[in-house]
């Protein structure tokens, strides 16, 4: 799939005249086409491809997914909840918890897997499942990710027990006959490819250490270029290098170890698009910038004011001169910016283009991951923007329409 895929302007046009803008739009056919991918990872012993439902959780995500027979990595009880309502067998979700459950023997008893990711929660499965197989999350000690705040092992991370915590994982463990059977690692978005494939060999080495466990899963974390010329990983490269590492594991140790993955990011990110209007176009003078307003910003595409990431930008328009534009949303929010820097949340990154004008369409790209997911709801009382499936024969589902303006007071007393 080319890194900087958009939307047709006719397509893009059908999407205003139907559901207004802005409007989410996802990619079935990309979508298929990188799960597909995803799937034939040249794993030894045995794989599993986990869907990390935080990334997009909509449910005609869900249900495409599970009709290609991924599981899930669930982030809380409550996307536990929505994986059941999206049809996933309990068996085939894993809770992989900041948050310690507060449903752990419900999921137990329904054969929803569990995963510790501290003492504490190990601790907690003992207690209410002695003698249960068991799952842990290790932080490894080193991680990586697309910025800081999406680096999540090392360290600066609370994710996951630390490494050096493996005696008393074990201790806990025996105290309760907890079996170890599976050991996760997941350090980052957005990972440096080269620390992904080092990790790789820093989880098996505390998996030598754990003599049950026969499933280990490496997280998500394969990095995706949403930009033109951006890289993203090399599948074949990562899965060359994970298979004779399994192999080797296998040759040292004598367990051929089932691999799973988790991705989030590498499943949807650029299967997805927010399709908006230029509602203003201002300037600063001979010095200053071009700004295009649009009626997207930081309601729907959160990234670049969090992390100065970068999206690709259409306008749809023919015949224009050309423009330095800083694109900014609706809020009234100056950190509201489409264009910041890269790597960069403070300052501003103009894209060169046609010179926007008031009423143009707009293609935001790589907006399947964390767009819609993390969306700032209802900030300036913006209602939340619908969501669209584009088939494969073109035409448009709606997933979810946009959020009736009653419903933002709803639950007010
Ligand atoms: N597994 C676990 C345990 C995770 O916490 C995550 C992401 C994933 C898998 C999937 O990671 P991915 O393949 O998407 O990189 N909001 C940030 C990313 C935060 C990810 C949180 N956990 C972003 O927009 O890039």
């Amino acid at each position: 799939m080319s890194p900087t895929p958009t939307l047709s302007t006719e397509t893009a046009a059908e999407v205003r005249a139907r559901f207004g803008t802005p409007c989410y739009v996802y990619d079935r056919a990309a979508l298929e086409a990188t799960a597909r991918r995803a799937l034939a990872f040249p794993a030894p012993f045995g794989f599993t491809l986990r869907y990390a439902m935080k990334a997009n959780p909509s449910r005609g995500i869900l249900g495409l997914f599970r009709e290609l027979g991924l599981h899930v990595d669930a982030s809380s009880d409550n996307e536990v909840l929505r994986a059941l309502r999206a049809g996933f067998a309990p068996e085939t979700i894993q809770l992989t918890s900041q948050m310690p459950s507060r449903q752990l023997a419900e999921h137990l008893a329904r054969g929803v897997v569990f995963n510790a990711c501290s003492l504490h929660q190990l601790e907690e499965l003992g207690r209410i499942a002695p003698g249960h197989e068991a799952s842990v999350r290790l932080n490894p000690g080193l991680g990586s990710g697309s910025a800081k705040r999406t680096n999540t092992g090392g360290p600066a991370s609370s994710f996951g027990i630390w490494h050096e915590y493996l005696e008393d994982v074990k201790t806990v463990a025996k105290r309760h006959d907890l079996r170890l059977t599976r050991l996760h690692t997941h350090i980052g978005s957005g990972t440096d490819p080269e620390v992904w494939k080092r990790v790789t060999r820093m989880t098996l080495d505390l998996a030598a250490r754990l003599p049950e466990v026969r499933i280990v899963n490496l997280g998500g974390g394969l990095k995706v270029g949403r930009m033109p010329g951006e890289p993203s990983v090399d599948l074949d490269d990562v899965g060359a290098h994970v298979r004779a590492e399994l192999l080797g594991f296998r040759q040292r140790d004598g367990r051929p170890l089932q691999l799973e993955l988790e991705p989030g990011t590498y499943l949807v990110a650029n299967a997805g698009f927010v399709v908006a209007t230029v509602v203003d176009v201002v300037d600063t003078g001979r010095d200053g910038y071009v700004f295009a307003k649009l009626d997207t910003g930081m309601t729907e595409v959160t990234r670049p004011s969090l992390y100065g990431a970068q999206h690709p930008i259409t306008v749809l328009a023919e015949g224009r001169d050309e423009a330095d534009t800083i694109f900014v949303g609706p809020c009234c929010e100056s950190g509201d910016i489409l264009t910041p820097a890269p790597g960069d949340p403070e300052a501003l990154g103009p894209r060169r283009g046609p010179r926007p004008a008031i009423g143009d369409l707009v293609v935001v790209g790589g907006a399947g991951a964390y767009c819609a997911a993390m969306s700032t709801l209802n900030y300036n009382s913006y209602p939340q923007a619908p969501e669209v499936m584009l088939e494969a024969d073109g035409s448009l589902r709606l997933l979810r329409r946009r959020e009736p303006l009653d419903e933002i007071w709803r639950n007010e007393v």
